[in-house]
Formats: structure tokens, C-alpha cells, sequence
């Protein structure tokens, strides 16, 4: 077996440590080599020996073990691996690992290696929502952390349902071999491989003159997790972002505009794609002339008023397009009152497939928040989304999307 496709899986503790022992066999089946590392927790649910049967290989468990010390150590460890893979992960060991904490043999690793690093966690729904745990999963993946899952599912205790099921041990394979063949940012996930997404997201400014504009409130956090999420399918995706204070998602192109008809322009560069995803809160309207020098008071006290010309909707142009719509077109639908109505016409007037209506009121503090509640309306129907975090609308639509363009590559072939 040849050493340069190793594989360190990092096992911690949680019920999922039995189906690690399914993706050993696997990669095995396929000619990579794995070491384990198990954390202490870990070992409360499958046993060193289980797993070193499996890798052939001596399971690791200790920082201080005095004989790895000498012999392998956590640094050779982490520097032998093609890739880190920790399945099934915590809230706790991801924790730590946004933190930068080294005090067990499987978070020093993690903190020493250069190797690629994915991701599969497996927690109660609860505990993936929480608040912390999704701020962790940001970091982690603006530091290049790659996921996979968690799903949507049963989980072990009863009547809980939501995302949190590690993903199938297959799935952990196909993306590990995948990131062994192409170590940088060419998408993990499988459910979306070969496919092109175009996302649009934060708000449009519309230059009154050099220093003063007109726009939108909009943080990017929604619709850049969906680009996030599409990628972490492994789709190829495009961002087309306004200005906006959160970071690039790793492993997505991001193409940065500020006015409404720069996006336009660029979303229409980005075409053709299978699924497009308006997220953005585009300005409807700008000034009808940007002054070139700064507009100066002039002492009197009266204001010039400011004419307005509408932009142009960017959704609704791509969805008349004759050869660039895509095949699966996704706008938003931000309202304050009468929601299912409005996004309903918006729906129709747009000429989109599915909307995602969400409540944007005062107090609703979906505005730069983290958390939103979304209704999925198509022409079939209306599917009303539990409030949830942006990343697990992100997730969920992904997922979405995935069956919906799996469905219809069936329905042609
Ligand atoms: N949108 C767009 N181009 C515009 C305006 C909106 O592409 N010029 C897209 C948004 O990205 C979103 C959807 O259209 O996917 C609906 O946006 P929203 O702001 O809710 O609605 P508007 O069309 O602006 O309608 P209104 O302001 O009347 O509610």
C-alpha cells in the first residue's frame, strides 16, 4: 500500500464513532492507507482495538505517550497525512479547533498539520444550531476547513429531529478522495459535483456623487452561506457580491460589484449555470445622474431633490432570458407584511422556480442577524422552514437544490 495517499482520521467521541469504522473499510477498499487518532471520548463508543484492526495500524490516543513521543509524535503525525479527517466531529472538538487549542494528541494535530482538513460533524440538532457552534463552523471554514454534513435526520435520541446525522460513510469517502486528488478549494461535497451555481448576495450602492450613495440593508450573511453551502457540495459556484464587511467563502469565485447594473452585468458574465440563487437586496432605484464632483451645500438651506430611475431586477431579467436562465432559478423575497401573497406575485412576476420568503419586519431581526425564517414557495406550494440559522437555510436549500436538479437530469435522460 502506498504511503503517500494516508489518510489521519480523527476520531472523537459521540455515537457516529461506529460508522468511522465503515469509512476505514472503505478507503481501505480503495487503497488508502489510514492512521487513527481517538480522542478520549471517543473511546467511550468503539475501542482502539476495533479500529486498529481496521487500519491495520497502531491507534494513537496519547499527546504524552512516551513511546510515540520518541517514535511518531503529533508533529510527524500531522505531516504524514495527505489529509486530516475528523469524523465524527463534535461541538467540542470543533470548538477547540477555532480556538486554536492543543491539549489532546487529535487538537495538536489539528493545529500542527498543513494538510488539508475535513470535516464531519455529528451532534443533536440543538447543539449544531447553537449560536456558538455555527460561529465556530464560520471560522473554521474561513480558515479552509472543509465540511461535510452534517444531514438532516433521526438522531439516536428520541422524537429529535433536525441537522446534526454525520454524513454517510460513503459520502466522507467520496469527498476525502476527492480532496486527495485536488487538495484546494475544488468543492468536498458530491451531491452538487459538475454542477454551476451563481449566487448573488449584500446589498447594491447607487453613487449619489464621490462620497454619498444610496442602498439596501443587507449583511451578505444569508446569501453568502448559500454560496458556501453550494460549494461545500462541490459545486462550482460564482459570488456576485455588493460591499459587504464578512469575509470570501473559501472555495467559491467572488466576483465584487457595487451597483445594481454592475451586478446585472456580471451575473450575466457568470451565465450559463445549473441553479442561480438572488439573494442579494438589490436597490430598486439610484440617482437618476451621479454627480462627478461632491455635491456642496451652498449655505441657503435648501436641498436639491434627488431624482430617482429604477434599476433594473436583476432576477427577473435572467428569468426572461431565452438561452441563459438557468435551469433552476432561485429569488427572495424580503417583506414585511402580507408575505405568502407578495412572494407569491414575486413568484409569478419574476419568472422564478421557487422564492424563499422571509419575514424582514422590525424585530423579526433577521437584518443582519443570524438566524431567518423562510418560507419555500413554488408553483406547487408553500413550505414553511422552522427558524433556523442562515448556515442551516444555507444547508437545507443546498440539499434542496441537489434533489431538485437530480430530479430533473432523470426526468431528461
Ligand atoms: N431583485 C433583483 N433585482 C432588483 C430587485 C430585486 O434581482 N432590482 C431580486 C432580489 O435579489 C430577490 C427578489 O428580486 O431575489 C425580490 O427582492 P425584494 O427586494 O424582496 O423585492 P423587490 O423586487 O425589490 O420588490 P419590492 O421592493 O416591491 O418588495
Amino acid at each position: 500500500m502506498s504511503g503517500e495517499h494516508r489518510v489521519l482520521l480523527i476520531i472523537s467521541g459521540g455515537i457516529a464513532a461506529y460508522k468511522a469504522l465503515e469509512a476505514i473499510r472503505r478507503l481501505r477498499e480503495r487503497g488508502v492507507a489510514v492512521r487513527a487518532i481517538m480522542t478520549r471520548g471517543a473511546q467511550e463508543f468503539v475501542t482502539p482495538l476495533a479500529v486498529g484492526a481496521l487500519t491495520g495500524e497502531k491507534v494513537f490516543t496519547e499527546l504524552f505517550d512516551r513511546e510515540d513521543e520518541q517514535d511518531v509524535g503529533h508533529v510527524r503525525l500531522a505531516r504524514e497525512a495527505a489529509l486530516v479527517v475528523v469524523a465524527p466531529a463534535t461541538a467540542d472538538i470543533m470548538a477547540k479547533m477555532a480556538g486554536g487549542h492543543a491539549d489532546d494528541l487529535a487538537t495538536a494535530v489539528l493545529l500542527a498539520t498543513r494538510s488539508p482538513i475535513l470535516v464531519a460533524p455529528a451532534m443533536n440538532p440543538a447543539m449544531w444550531a447553537h449560536p456558538a457552534t455555527q460561529r465556530n463552523v464560520a471560522m473554521l471554514a474561513e480558515d479552509g476547513v472543509r465540511f461535510i454534513g452534517p444531514r438532516r435526520g433521526e438522531m439516536a435520541e428520541a422524537g429529535e429531529a433536525g441537522f446534526g446525522r454525520m454524513a454517510e460513510p460513503l459520502e466522507i469517502v467520496a469527498a476525502a478522495l476527492d480532496l486527495i486528488a485536488a487538495p484546494v478549494a475544488e468543492g468536498g461535497g458530491r451531491l452538487l459535483a459538475s454542477r454551476h451555481a451563481v449566487v448573488t448576495s449584500g446589498p447594491t450602492v447607487e453613487a449619489v456623487d464621490p462620497v454619498r450613495y444610496l442602498a439596501n440593508r443587507s449583511s451578505g450573511k444569508q446569501g453568502h452561506a448559500i454560496a458556501a453551502a453550494l460549494a461545500a457540495e462541490g459545486a462550482a459556484v460564482t459570488l456576485v457580491s455588493g460591499p459587504v464587511t464578512i469575509s470570501d467563502p473559501p472555495g467559491v469565485r467572488v466576483v465584487h460589484v457595487e451597483s445594481a447594473r454592475d451586478m446585472l452585468a456580471a451575473v450575466e458574465e457568470a451565465l450559463p449555470a445549473d441553479v442561480a440563487v438572488m439573494a442579494a437586496a438589490v436597490a430598486d432605484w439610484r440617482p437618476a445622474k451621479a454627480s462627478r464632483g461632491k455635491i456642496k451645500k451652498d449655505g441657503s438651506g435648501k436641498v436639491e431633490p434627488l431624482q430617482l430611475v429604477e434599476n433594473p431586477d436583476i432576477l427577473a431579467t435572467i428569468g426572461r432570458h431565452r438561452t441563459l436562465r438557468p435551469t433552476l432559478l432561485i429569488g427572495f423575497a424580503a417583506e414585511t407584511s402580507d408575505l405568502i401573497r407578495n412572494a407569491r406575485a414575486k413568484l409569478k412576476a419574476k419568472g422564478a422556480d421557487w422564492i424563499l420568503a422571509n419575514d424582514v419586519s422590525e424585530g423579526s431581526g433577521v437584518m443582519g442577524g443570524d438566524d431567518n425564517t423562510v418560507s419555500l414557495i413554488s408553483a406547487t406550494g408553500v413550505e414553511a422552514w422552522p427558524r433556523m440559522t442562515k448556515v442551516e437555510v444555507a444547508t437545507r436549500l443546498a440539499e434542496r437544490i441537489a434533489e431538485a436538479l437530480a430530479g430533473q437530469s432523470e426526468a431528461a435522460e
